[in-house]
């Protein structure tokens, strides 16, 4: 009898959260191209991306949704939506004609140090970097999300927080994918205590499909955020909390470092794509330096004409793909404690030079490239959403938790999941990370700097207009992937969709490996093959720790243009929702 009622109970709450969810609009199924004239929301997870809609129907503006959804995603997409990790916003300010970027990536603790993940013969211990309580950096979410709402939104944060406080707190119903994620990680992340009181409560079974999720914890942290701003969060009980699970755990987060923690508004990578404006994350993202500087040299072929993905157009990008991963390894650090060459790598100069090279040889092997000379100064498991409202205000933002799920570890009695951010940096110079990219000096561990990511939250303007927002999860991946977005878009004049769908490849200099998703032209995989290419499925290039998988990212996008929105949220991705009204 009980278990009836509890299956008739299960189905009443099912079918109240479908009809709910569309509530907001015309639903729209992840392979459709959505559309609409007022705004729009394209985030992984559909909840959350009602709940930005939500507030764009009230009248919020882009900031206010992102924000509200960057909080509704916390609740919903415990995988990489978060308060305990960090991210970037990149906003663009119709009313100022100006684009900014927030900067609010994690920060390495106080006592961090450069050998903190080597073992006494002076190897890296990945184990340490990546799933102790270590890996953490200083959360810098929550004071994203409030500078962000405080400077460029228009509502309060009680009423930007509420939805995500009742989503924490009244629950909401288990997707399939949230929870075949969760057995997807169990062996990793359910062995913590505090993380299996919150996702796996039942005999240390994952939380089922259709059951009412609710979690205290999370809702009396978010109460305490609604109620302080971001001091809610960095001092007082929460960040008591946090500071003392760290130290439980022989971590090094004290609550000072809470108190310390700094967001930065920094000027965006800005550069030209044929006639079109791109503005992009600076360092210590590497995302935007390199986007632009990828477009910089393609922009002197005629893509167009090439096609897209032929084995003429893919060999080109991956040319200039090896380049740009190649200066990163050498040059991309935090800016506050590295002096990293922006307007040298973002040059038509370089690029100049770096395409006549290119475009002498057909293949060049990885081995035989290195960090390029630059010219002298010439005066001249992440989730990514979007949206766009009526204003003109377009908003790109990526944020993290690193690993799908972070370290795994729930801060206890707080509900937060950490982030495993210290793996970002370089933990020893030239030894791969979790994505097999390779470091130096520049990316060495300090206290308070920030680990140098690849987050590339997106915006093209076009004739002092936001027409595009755009970005993806995926680490390494991310900036090609958002590189294919902007060229699907800009030269093969697809709509998001199509340039969304459209099968996707990557190389990052090393390994030397070109990973291409499934769907592309078997004869044009032949033909790189016999140029001497060493084609590889996505899987086969062991970022095991990382929710890629077959894929290569996941994008997030919107586009406007002709006075409509149209929205695509990755059909890659079951959960995700483009939406708008
Ligand atoms: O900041 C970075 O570049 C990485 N921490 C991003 C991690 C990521 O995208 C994981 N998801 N696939």
């Amino acid at each position: 009898m009980l278990k009836h009622l509890r299956i008739l109970f299960t189905l009443f709450i099912v079918c109240f959260v479908a009809l709910d969810s569309t509530a907001y609009g015309k639903s729209v199924a992840v392979d459709e191209l959505a559309t609409y004239k007022n705004g729009m929301v394209s985030s992984q997870e559909a909840i959350a991306s009602t709940v930005g809609v939500d507030i764009l129907r009230k009248g919020g503006n882009a900031v206010d949704a992102a924000v509200a959804t960057g909080f509704a995603l916390a609740v919903t997409y415990p995988r990489a939506g978060n308060i305990g990790g960090g991210g970037f916003m990149l906003v663009y300010v119709a009313e100022l004609k100006k684009s900014v970027a927030i900067d609010y990536r994690e920060m390495a603790p106080k006592a961090a140090n450069r050998d903190m993940f080597l073992d006494a013969d002076g190897n890296v211990d990945n184990r340490k970097s990546r799933f102790s309580a270590l890996s953490s950096g200083v959360p810098g979410t929550v004071a994203g999300m409030v500078y962000a709402l405080e400077t460029y939104g228009t509502m309060s944060l009680a009423e930007v927080i509420q939805p995500a406080i009742d989503l924490a707190d009244k629950g909401f119903v288990v997707s399939n994918e949230l929870h075949s994620a969760l057995s997807r990680h169990q062996r990793r992340i359910g062995k913590f205590e505090s993380t299996r009181a919150v996702y796996y409560p039942n005999n240390d079974k994952p939380m089922p499909v259709g059951r009412l999720f609710v979690q205290k914890d999370l809702a009396w942290v978010l109460k305490q955020i609604k109620a302080r701003g971001a001091k809610g969060f960095y001092e007082g009980p929460v960040a008591k909390k946090i500071a003392l699970d760290s130290q439980k755990n022989d971590g090094i987060i004290t609550e000072q470092d809470l108190a310390d923690y700094k967001v930065m508004d920094r000027a965006p990578i800005t550069g030209t794509y044929r006639n079109h404006q791109v503005v992009s994350m600076p360092p210590p993202s590497s995302g935007g330096i390199h986007l632009v500087q990828m477009l910089n040299i393609l922009e002197h072929w005629d893509i167009k004409e090439s096609k897209l993905n032929s084995a003429l157009t893919i060999n080109r990008m991956v040319e200039v793909m090896k380049r740009a991963y190649s200066d990163r390894s050498l040059h991309l650090g935090d800016p506050d404690f590295h002096d990293v060459p922006v307007a040298q790598l973002i040059s038509k100069r370089y690029a100049k030079d770096l395409y006549q090279k290119i475009s002498k040889k057909q293949v060049t092997p990885s081995d035989d490239i290195r960090p390029g000379v630059l010219p002298k100064y010439e005066s001249d498991q992440t989730t990514h959403y979007s949206v766009m409202d009526k204003y003109g205000n377009a908003v790109a933002n990526t944020y993290t938790l690193n690993a799908s799920f972070g370290n795994g570890r729930v801060a206890e009695g707080t509900g937060i999941l950490m982030n495993n951010e210290m793996d970002d940096f370089s933990a020893k110079s030239g030894v791969p990370n979790m994505f097999g990219l390779i470091g130096g000096e520049a990316n060495s561990i300090e206290a308070g700097k920030r680990p140098l990511s690849s987050m590339t939250p997106s915006l093209v303007i076009k004739d002092g207009k936001a027409m595009m927002a755009t970005g993806s999860v995926g680490g390494s991946r991310i900036i090609t992937t958002t590189l294919q977005a902007i060229m699907n878009v800009i030269d093969h004049q697809m709509d998001i969709l199509s340039a969304t769908k459209a099968p996707r490849f990557h190389h990052q200099w090393y390994p030397d490996s070109l990973v291409m998703e499934n769907g592309f032209n078997p004869d044009v995989i032949n033909q790189l093959r016999s140029m001497g290419y060493t084609v590889d499925a996505p899987e086969k290039m062991g970022h095991s720790a990382t929710p890629a998988g077959r894929n290569i990212g996941f994008l997030q996008s919107i586009v406007f243009k002709d006075g409509v929105f149209t929205g695509t949220a990755d059909p890659r991705r079951k959960e995700s929702l483009a939406i708008g009204f």
